[in-house]
């Protein structure tokens, strides 16, 4: 850009400890966010011109707010998307010259998506002074997600990637919509992340079965008992387990109670009942919800297998990505180097790992 940031704005990328498609059901889960950013600076203009660059991928998008429009980097339709959207919120003062980066790893369920799109609405949300606060700015984000990339995913990404605290986890109740800080008393342990090196690019018209899969389920339910407004009200006894939607629903009832359980876990610092509870619900995932898929099932029965590992899951979307492994402090680096050599001579994909911090949600500053 060759000029001096007006605006910078960072959104770091999630983990959901737990609650795994949960969101879209008016659930609950336990997301955090992770020491992997994406950043955006931008630099206001004197005309109306707009022109982003993304460092990583290359590629510009350029026009004026009425006028951008994607190109064929995929990014593009993400910030054309919250350009779009933001606009039609507040106006922009001018065009703008921008840039972006990051580092956090795409198509692993890490939420790089949320990240760019969190990041961004908080750029022009600090750039404008609008008055948008965190709730709507998540549902602003989310909107990209619905109408740029065909996405109907629910605001866990958007929830954890905006509102984390440093250190801490989140518990979100996605029916009344609230968000309640969560003080993590584990000690001596290592959140670590296996990338199972199969991108999960293509899930996302399976996502949208496992969106509609509930909502049919839902409907017979209550179709049965016409008192059932919400998820929230049907109860494990009224399902009908062989019928996909119902099994669908059998999982978010009992995902929904392994988070408060995982919550309790948490707070008293008990590593061994939440890597049970981790486990739990990797059963759950690849059994009713069917997300899961060989090589995250593979590393997850591995990982349970190390003593240095208190228990491990799935994370994200699912049919690829990485799972979540809770690990001894001391037993990090040999249990990441077995896991993954073991991992190697199995299967063809190229796993990566990493251990992570938990750090605070997206900000940004003006100068
Ligand atoms: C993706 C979606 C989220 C959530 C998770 C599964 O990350 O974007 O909204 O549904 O999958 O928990």
């Amino acid at each position: 850009m060759g000029k001096t940031a007006d605006v910078v704005a960072w959104a770091p990328g999630r983990i959901n400890v737990i609650g795994g498609h949960t969101d879209y059901n008016g659930g609950l889960a336990l997301p955090g966010a992770i020491n992997r950013w994406i950043s955006v600076a931008l630099h206001a203009r004197s005309d109306d011109s707009i022109r982003v660059r993304s460092l990583d991928f290359g590629g510009e998008l350029t026009g004026t707010a009425e006028s951008v429009r994607p190109t064929d980097a995929s990014w593009s339709r993400f910030v054309a998307g919250c350009l779009a959207v933001f606009g039609e919120r507040v106006a922009l003062p001018s065009g703008f010259d921008a840039v972006f980066t990051g580092d956090v790893p795409d198509g692993a369920g890490l939420s790089s998506s949320a990240a760019l799109s969190v990041a961004w609405m908080t750029a022009l949300r600090e750039w404008t002074g609008a008055p948008i606060d965190d709730l709507d700015l998540v549902r602003m984000a989310q909107a990209v997600e619905h109408r740029f990339l065909g996405v109907k995913c629910g605001l866990l990404d958007q929830i954890g990637s905006l509102m984390a605290t440093p250190g801490g986890l989140l518990l979100v109740d996605f029916q009344s919509l609230t968000v309640a800080p969560v003080k993590v008393g584990l000690t001596d342990i290592r959140w670590v992340v296996l990338h199972s090196g199969v991108r999960r690019e293509l899930a996302s018209s399976s996502y949208l079965d496992r969106v509609d899969e509930c909502a049919e389920g839902l409907l017979r339910v209550q179709q049965r008992d016409p008192s059932i407004r919400t998820v929230r009200d049907v109860t494990p006894d009224v399902l009908e387990p062989d019928r996909i939607g119902e099994r669908r629903l059998r999982h978010v009832l009992s995902e929904n109670a392994r988070v408060l359980r995982a919550v309790q876990a948490v707070e008293a610092g008990d590593a061994e009942t939440l890597g049970v509870i981790l486990g739990e619900a990797h059963a759950s995932l690849r059994d009713d919800y069917e997300v899961s898929c060989a090589q995250l099932d593979w590393l997850v029965e591995s990982a349970s297998r190390h003593p240095g590992c208190y228990g491990a899951r799935m994370v994200g979307g699912g049919f690829g990505g990485c799972t979540l492994n809770l690990v001894r402090a001391d037993q990090t680096e040999s249990f990441i180097e077995s896991t993954l050599s073991a991992y190697r001579s199995r299967c063809s994909e190229t796993p990566r790992s990493f251990a992570f911090d938990l750090v605070a949600g997206a900000d940004a500053n003006s100068f």
